[in-house]
């Protein structure tokens, strides 16, 4: 929907963006963004998925083979250019979710020195009308650097995805650090939303470590967990949304998906504005 106030377009109703992050690689990030834009879609829901990690796990994940016209997060990143993510968005098989794609030269714009820098990927989505998709999710690469400051300066909120592990309990209190610096100095609507626990299993190890971060986040950690196992590897594999998967735990790994997803909209809709 468009309302135009004082000769400028403000477009309403648009969704949340939310960045799935953590400084640390292999915990869970992508597989949460993908498991995520699968329970949007099998609501019938529109989804947006923007890759900025140069490793394009989500893009590959999502079935997209990526082609040298298509604009990606390193075209957003590399100029600073007003409503570009428009051009950029591409539909992938999976049906309801769009994607704008990773390429592995994203990687060079750590090196880019431009003052500017983190704050493109929001330029990029100024003016942009997403109020088709239900919520824009940006997989974020494991990194301190200005790849993941540039989605905490364009996000709403941020998943923090966290393994139940000494080291996992560690990197969610620095994560937490960065996003209340981003919040304080950049990007004041920036919120932690949610502390999601990814591929659990129940041992002694496991249960502590999630005892531990629900001691000292509270209901910030979502009380659904998503279980380690191998058929979420599956589906990455296969390119194939969680929610088309079937056998092994597919349904366990659906109904935690979904559960997520539902705690999530719970959270970013509590004193939304319009
Ligand atoms: N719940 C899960 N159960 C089993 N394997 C998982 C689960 N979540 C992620 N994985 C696997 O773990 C590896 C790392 O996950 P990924 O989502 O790529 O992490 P990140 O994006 O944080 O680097 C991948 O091989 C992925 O398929
Ligand atoms: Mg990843």
């Amino acid at each position: 929907m468009l309302a135009v106030l004082s000769g400028e377009k403000v477009y309403v109703n648009q969704p949340k963006k939310l960045a799935v992050a953590n400084e640390k690689g292999g915990v869970g990030k992508t597989a949460t963004t993908t498991g995520l834009a699968s329970a949007i879609a099998e609501l019938g829901l529109d989804v947006l998925v923007v890759d900025m990690d140069p490793q394009g796990n989500a893009t590959s994940g999502l079935g997209l083979d990526v082609t040298d016209d298509m604009l990606t997060t390193y075209d957003l990143m590399r100029a600073t250019v007003r409503g570009r993510a428009a051009e950029a968005i591409q539909a992938t098989p999976w049906e309801h979710v769009d994607v704008i794609p990773a390429s592995k030269n994203l990687s060079d714009t750590q090196a880019d020195g431009a003052n500017d820098l983190i704050f493109r990927l929001d330029i990029a989505f100024e003016g942009v009308d997403l109020s088709a998709y239900a919520l824009v999710l940006i997989d974020c690469p494991p990194t301190l650097g200005k790849l993941l400051y540039a989605p905490l300066c364009a996000a709403d909120g941020v998943i923090v995805v966290a393994e139940p592990t000494i080291d996992g309990v560690r990197g969610v209190s620095d994560i937490e650090e960065t996003i209340a610096n981003v919040k304080r100095r950049a990007n004041p609507r920036l919120e932690l939303t949610t502390i999601v626990i990814s591929r659990a299993r129940h041992n002694g190890e496991h249960d502590f470590r999630a005892g531990e971060l629900r001691a000292a986040y509270g209901d910030t950690v979502a009380r659904t967990v998503i279980p380690d196992y191998a058929t979420r590897q599956d589906a990455h594999s296969a390119h194939t949304p969680i929610h088309q998967m079937r056998g092994g735990k597919s349904i366990a790994l659906q109904v935690a998906y979904s559960d997520l997803l539902a705690e999530i909209t719970e959270t970013t809709s509590e004193g939304a504005s319009a």
